[in-house]
């Protein structure tokens, strides 16, 4: 039975990660501030969260790394759109539609019908914030 969920979660385009509440997060003109302290997702690497709405124009996947540092990409898949997930080897994403493209965390497709790399933005975590740049 569980595969038929999902199967269903795939054609929907439904992922694990789930939003941060937008009161987690700020943005200023080109940055993006997330205070980390509050989001227990991003404690533990291979952890993650989405940013949507508000000031954004498109959102972003922010993911803990196995090295301890943070990875924020457009969480965006250049087949059709859908989100993205990171995978349990800490070194991919995989698109959550059916067709599953997948990226390195430089951004670089490896497999499925994506038709080019998601954009990686640079990040640093300053105090309890991390800082994410959206140039
Ligand atoms: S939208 Fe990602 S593989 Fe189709």
């Amino acid at each position: 039975m569980s595969w038929i969920v999902d199967l269903l979660k795939a054609f929907g385009g439904v992922c694990r990660t789930a939003a941060l509440d937008a009161t987690m997060w700020t943005v200023q003109g080109s940055q993006i501030t997330v205070n980390l302290k509050d989001v227990p997702e991003l404690q533990k690497p291979g952890g993650a969260v989405f940013l949507k709405g508000g000031a954004l124009r498109t959102p972003v996947l922010v993911v803990k790394r196995p090295d301890d540092g943070y990875l924020c990409v457009e969480n965006r898949c250049t087949h059709m759109g859908r989100k993205l997930d990171p995978e349990p080897d800490g070194t991919t994403l995989r698109c959550c539609s059916v067709s599953h493209s997948t990226f390195d965390y430089q951004g670089n497709e490896l497999t499925g019908p994506a038709k080019g790399p998601i954009r990686v933005y640079p990040s640093q975590q300053v105090g309890s914030d991390l800082v994410i740049s959206l140039e």
